[in-house]
């Protein structure tokens, strides 16, 4: 199972300036105590809608599985529309679960369709991928994901994907087409209904940022052979583990009193990821979104202006050790980085046994990747304790499907509790409306026009930029 290794960011290791004593553990259990009671008790009742993912509704994965048989078999390519927590999630689970070059195998080696999640509007990435796959639209699965139905970037990305339907498949193009949205209402379900797409919901109760494992993360997974059955397995482990209320025993509380005190108490709000694998990277992006939608916030819930919240940095081992450490190292102690290392990763290469007796190579000759990359790993971890930085290692003992599932769990999990030590609500997103309001005036949506109004002034034209 996933560990969590914390020694790194206690006094002990980094000294009490920056690292947590056991009176500040002590001081932080009764609030840990009553916002685990909060989150728990929520999720018994049911109304935290991520927490009933795992196993309390086999509904979205039997719906899943169904598209799947249907639309695997001959799928040779497969595109997610969406953007934000209609994206990251899939982006995640590909990444870690499936090899880099998934795309690039021939169809026979791979087994399911080559990927695309297209989470932009950047005009030259719609173009590069609409170019790819035109050649064989008959055989692709166009999958447009929004729980709201309108968010102007996945509403564009669909048009133009159906309209290219439309043109080169002619019939049985709306058959191609399958809508991840809300079960009832909505513009994309409604049109989803007129023109007979296939259909998956997006749970009422599940924002996007907490959906990875509902049909918006999991039929993408499955369509590329990622066992979703062990991925929710691994989620309800580490559901049943996170019920304990044992700041010791417990991963979510022990991460959360962590990166609460290292922010609350010792002056650190940035929160940096840093896995030592490129599989894990795109976790990394999952998890920024996650961290800053949920607990970046103005107004606690009693109303007082707080504007709290950590800021997420999305780092890489070994590469950022040559962009980032030094920053990291020598420059403000202002930063609390979270390794995610693996024990036993999906490849394990030996070093050919060459220069043996050149002095600055020779120590390589037959020693394994996994071997170096974990030295790296330790390496970071001590240069940093050594400048007093603290960190946290979280442990996969492999990257499957249910170590990923543990994680993707115990970060949901942080996320609530960190939401009720700050006093906020950790599932809103209040900040986000207004840009996308003003996109909707900016492209003259009827009904923005006093929004229109006022973005005039941002309005740059060739005169004022610099030459
Ligand atoms: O986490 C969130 O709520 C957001 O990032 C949304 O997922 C994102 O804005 C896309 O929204 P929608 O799924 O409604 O298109």
């Amino acid at each position: 199972m996933l560990q969590v290794y914390w020694k790194n960011a206690t006094d002990k290791v980094v000294g009490s300036d920056h690292g947590i004593t056991q009176t500040d553990l002590t001081g932080i259990e009764n609030a840990m105590q009553r916002a685990h009671e909060t989150v728990v008790q929520q999720c018994r009742e049911g109304t935290l809608g991520y927490a009933a993912l795992p196993s309390q509704r086999p509904q979205y994965a039997e719906g899943v599985k169904r598209l799947v048989a249907k639309y695997q078999p001959d799928a040779r390519d497969m595109v997610v529309l969406g953007i934000g927590g209609s994206a990251l999630g899939n982006i995640a689970l590909q990444s870690a679960l499936n090899p880099s070059t998934w795309n690039l195998l021939t169809d026979r080696a791979r087994k399911g369709p080559r990927l695309f999640v297209v989470d932009n509007v950047d005009p030259a990435l719609l173009k590069d991928i609409m170019k790819i796959v035109q050649r064989r639209l008959d055989r692709t699965v166009v999958n447009v994901i929004s729980k709201s139905g309108e968010t102007a970037e996945t509403a564009s990305q669909f048009m133009l994907f159906r309209d290219l339907l439309q043109r080169k498949v002619r019939r049985g193009w709306a058959d191609r087409i399958v809508a991840t949205t809300d079960a009832k209402k909505g513009t994309l379900h409604e049109i989803a209904k007129a023109e007979g797409y296939e259909m998956l919901d997006v749970p009422d109760d599940v924002g996007g940022r907490f959906s990875v494992l509902s049909p918006v993360g999991l039929f993408s997974a499955a369509m590329c052979n990622i066992d979703i059955d062990q991925l929710l397995a691994g989620a309800e482990s580490m559901k049943q583990r996170c019920e304990v209320m044992d700041i010791m025993q417990n991963p979510g509380c022990m991460l959360a009193a962590v990166k609460y005190l290292m922010m609350a108490k010792k002056g650190k709000p940035m929160h940096v990821m840093m896995p030592y694998s490129n599989r894990l990277h795109m976790m990394a992006d999952w998890y920024r979104q996650l961290w800053a939608e949920s607990l970046g916030k103005k107004t606690d819930r009693d109303g007082h202006d707080v504007f709290v919240g950590p800021t997420p940095i999305k780092a890489l081992g070994t590469t950022d050790q040559h962009s980032q450490v030094q920053l990291y190292r020598e420059g403000p102690n202002d930063k609390l980085t979270v390794f995610l290392e693996v024990k036993k990763h999906p490849a394990n290469t030996r070093i050919p046994e060459d220069f043996t007796d050149v002095p600055g190579l020779g120590y390589l000759a037959k020693r394994q990747t996994g071997k170096l990359i974990s030295a790296e790993k330790l390496a970071t971890e001590f240069a940093l304790a050594t400048s007093q930085r603290p960190s946290v290692t979280i442990r996969f003992p492999e990257i499957n499907a249910k170590h990923v599932g543990e994680f993707l769990y115990l970060y949901e999990f942080t996320t609530s509790l960190m939401g009720e030590l700050l006093n906020i609500n950790a599932y809103d997103q209040p900040a986000v409306e207004l840009g996308k309001q003003a996109t909707f005036a900016l492209m003259g949506r009827d009904g923005y026009d006093d929004l229109a109004k006022r973005t005039r002034p941002f309005k740059r034209t060739d005169k004022r930029y610099l030459a």
